[in-house]
């Protein structure tokens, strides 16, 4: 038996993604279709639509995965897709597409949870060993856990309420960003990024949220009527109406996004440093991952560095690419529980999707 080779499929939100992946982590063909263009008309994802585009499109994703891989269907060892967590009309149309390929080509599946290959994406780009922290940080979840092994998460802490992408993006529809012709076609988070490189992180102040707390929970909710608050009090102040911009988005975007750094580190910092007390981390090499589109955030990853660096962690980013939502890491989930020998399904009936 040669090397395995794994087609990866995800449809568990608004993209679309399919992608080859051999065991030694060498992406022989993907390919992606994002609905954020579509999303950001409708000011937010709409389940029904978000599924219909995962139907129109995954055929297509997933042959342009395998051209580009110049794999044919039987040179797979398994196949591998996101079954949970997600939108449950999204997950239907993956999982549906795939158990009709499974019974087609008689490949074993492997059902994959969305969070767990966010997590193990960092292992086929670096040199990792289990265990290791990581923060998972995207627009419908936070979560900080402790991997131990492919299929052994221990959850230090996870959202109250609303995901810090959700936030941004809530914001940055608030702010009308989309109205900015330089920003019209990303998302919020991005756009919310790009003005606070103008701003002053300390115009604005934001409250701390759960600081009376002695966990790893996360809550964005406060900030984000915060951030509502102070937008509707600077629109009177200014006058702003309609499809205006205020003078001072720049500001609001700095504060909002320091807000949220300081927030994540805080939290991260009590998690890093919870791990040293009890000792469960290798001591030579202590690593925090940290991926989910958040992770794409470059103030964020500097402020994360900064802790780090400070009581001796080792960052570790994967490539933006990497971070947000893609076939590669469903793929390489796979890889991971082909090698472990672990999550082939033995009855591809009973596979279901799972919202939570
Ligand atoms: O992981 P992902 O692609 O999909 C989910 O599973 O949610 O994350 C998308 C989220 C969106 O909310 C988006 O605004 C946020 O990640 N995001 C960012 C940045 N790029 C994407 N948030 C802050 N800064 C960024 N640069
Ligand atoms: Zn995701």
């Amino acid at each position: 038996q040669s090397s395995p080779v794994i087609l990866g499929i995800e449809t568990s939100c608004d993209d679309t993604g399919a992608a080859v992946v051999d065991a030694d982590g060498n992406i022989l063909g993907e390919a992606l279709h994002s609905q954020l263009q579509i999303h950001l008309e409708h000011g937010g994802i709409i389940p029904p639509i978000a599924r219909d585009l995962h139907h129109k499109h995954i055929q297509g994703i997933v042959n342009m995965a395998l051209e580009r891989s110049q794999c044919e269907l039987k040179d797979l060892s398994a196949i591998a897709t996101t079954v949970k967590p997600g939108l449950p009309l999204s997950l239907s149309v993956g999982l549906k597409y795939s158990k009709q390929l499974v019974k087609e080509t008689s490949k074993p599946f492997i059902p994959i949870h969305h969070m767990e290959a966010h997590a193990l994406t960092a292992r086929m780009v670096h040199n990792i060993e289990f265990p290791f922290l990581v923060l998972l940080a995207s627009g419908g979840h936070c979560q900080l856990a402790i991997v131990r092994n492919v299929d052994d998460f221990l959850l230090l802490g996870s959202t109250l309420d609303d995901a810090p992408g959700e936030a941004f993006d809530k914001i940055a529809r608030r702010l009308k960003l989309r109205n900015i012709p330089a920003l019209s076609t990303v998302g919020g988070g991005q756009a919310i990024e790009t003005l606070a490189k103008e701003g002053n992180s300390q115009a604005f102040n934001f409250p701390t949220p759960l600081s009376k707390y002695r966990d790893c929970n996360f809550s964005f909710a406060g900030l984000k009527f915060r951030a509502y608050k102070i937008i509707t009090a600077e629109e009177k102040k200014h006058d702003i109406i309609g499809d205006l911009i205020l003078p001072n988005v720049a500001d609001i975007c700095a504060s909002f996004q320091h807000a949220i750094a300081n927030h994540i580190v805080k939290r991260v910092h009590r998690a890093l440093l919870f791990c040293e007390l009890e000792e469960l981390l290798p001591v030579n090499k202590k690593v925090l991952v940290v991926s989910g589109g958040v992770a794409c955030n470059h103030y964020i990853r500097a402020v994360l560095k900064l802790v780090c660096d400070h009581i001796d962690f080792e960052l570790v980013c994967p490539p933006p690419k990497l971070c947000t939502d893609n076939g590669i890491m469903i793929a390489w989930n796979g890889i991971e529980r082909y090698k472990a020998g672990i999550g082939i399904a033995e009855n591809l009936d009973e596979v279901d999707i799972q919202a939570k």
